[in-house]
């Protein structure tokens, strides 16, 4: 017989199937069994595959308890586990030097998985992708990042490199739903912690600048988790505007969330001049360029603002809080820094912060 990937040739135990857990409970006595190594079933017979060759005595004692058995050589195949992770699915395909390579990490959007594909893992991306399909069975599309975040609109490039050709994602997040369109308007997983440490701190009544709101997270994680009057989500890319009117829809907060299409930096001192009692400036690249604008739009009577920005990890606060007081007291308004904390580490050098600060006055 020839052995095909993996199998190997053994004595083995035959009998009827019948018999099967009596022989199979003498032979584990005797540690006898082969474990690694799985039975061979017929239509009226069963195989135990085993150490060695049954003794003579072995042979009689076995006599006693099942009456009709035969010894055979035969070919086994291994008995294989299911691979649990990522790592272990891929450390015997890939290479050394390949493994060495491979970011098990990634980031989940529902059921679509988005991963970071190293250029020397490259020619891999399907391997890679069928592993992630096969150890996470909620997966059902694998994208690989194509590059950063970028453009206005912070949108982030990705291909489909295994599973299903669908790139429209269904989030659940504190007792949200969000439909995503991945790629083409932003959304990270990554601030859920975030908008929840927010939402715990809205009181009754107040009225919330939703900067840069994407599809609605941070609104929408809002009007669901606290009692606040009303979010006014303020966003420019027309995808995301498109999402943020059907995730409000969806999450049945019409009554509270209500999205506005266009630019912060336009329509924010037109439209809401002393307005917010709160704001969240979600907009860690270049949010700098519209503390004026949140400014105008903080309520004379006190507004807290959260604002993200990256900055240097060797001195993340300084350069900062510095620019906050100076723009708040062009306009006549005094600050009080409330808290400041590192949100998640970009790079090496950089880091994403957040300051919440109050900012008020006439
Ligand atoms: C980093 S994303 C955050 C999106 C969302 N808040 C979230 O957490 O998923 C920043 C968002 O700001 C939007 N944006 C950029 N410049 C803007 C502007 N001047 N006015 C309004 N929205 C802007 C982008 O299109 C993008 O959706």
């Amino acid at each position: 017989m020839k052995a095909t990937q993996g199998e190997c040739e053994f004595f083995s135990v035959k009998t009827e199937k019948r018999n099967a857990e009596k022989l199979r409970q003498w032979l584990a006595s005797k540690q006898l069994l082969e474990h690694n190594f799985g039975t061979m079933p017929s239509a009226d017979f069963i195989f135990f595959p085993i150490k060695r060759k049954l003794l003579k005595q072995e042979a009689k004692e076995l006599k006693k308890i099942v009456p009709s058995f035969a010894i055979n050589k035969l070919l086994f195949s291994p008995v294989t586990s299911q691979p649990q992770s990522l790592k272990e699915a891929l450390r015997k395909k890939l290479s050394e030097k390949e493994f060495s390579k491979l970011v098990s990490s990634f980031d989940t959007l529902g059921n679509i998985a988005i991963i970071e594909i190293p250029k020397e893992l490259e020619k891999k991306e399907k391997l890679i992708a069928k592993a992630l399909l096969e150890t996470n069975k909620s997966i059902k599309t694998v994208c690989k990042k194509l590059g950063a975040h970028k453009g206005k609109f912070r949108l982030e490039p990705v291909k489909i490199i295994g599973g299903e050709k669908k790139l429209l994602a269904t989030y659940r997040e504190s007792g949200c739903v969000f439909k995503i369109p991945v790629g083409k308007a932003f959304f990270s997983p990554r601030l859920s912690t975030e908008r929840m440490r927010i939402a715990k701190q809205i009181k009754a009544g107040e009225v919330i600048g939703a900067f840069f709101a994407g599809v609605g997270p941070f609104p929408i994680v809002f009007a669901k988790n606290s009692p606040m009057e009303a979010a006014f989500a303020i966003e420019l890319n027309p995808i995301a505007v498109k999402f943020l009117d059907e995730n409000i829809l969806l999450n049945k907060v019409e009554n509270k969330v209500f999205p506005v299409f266009g630019d912060v930096k336009k329509i924010v001192p037109k439209k809401f001049k002393n307005f917010f009692h709160r704001i969240v400036m979600p907009l860690p690249k270049g949010a700098k360029d519209f503390l004026e604008s949140a400014i105008i739009s903080a309520h004379p009577k006190g507004c807290i603002i959260h604002f993200y920005a990256f900055v240097p990890a060797a001195d993340p606060y300084t350069t900062t809080i510095d620019l906050i007081e100076k723009t708040a007291k062009k306009f006549g308004k005094k600050t009080r820094i409330l808290h400041k904390q590192q949100v998640r580490a970009f790079s090496k050098e950089t880091i994403q912060i957040v300051i919440d600060f109050e900012v008020s006055g006439n």
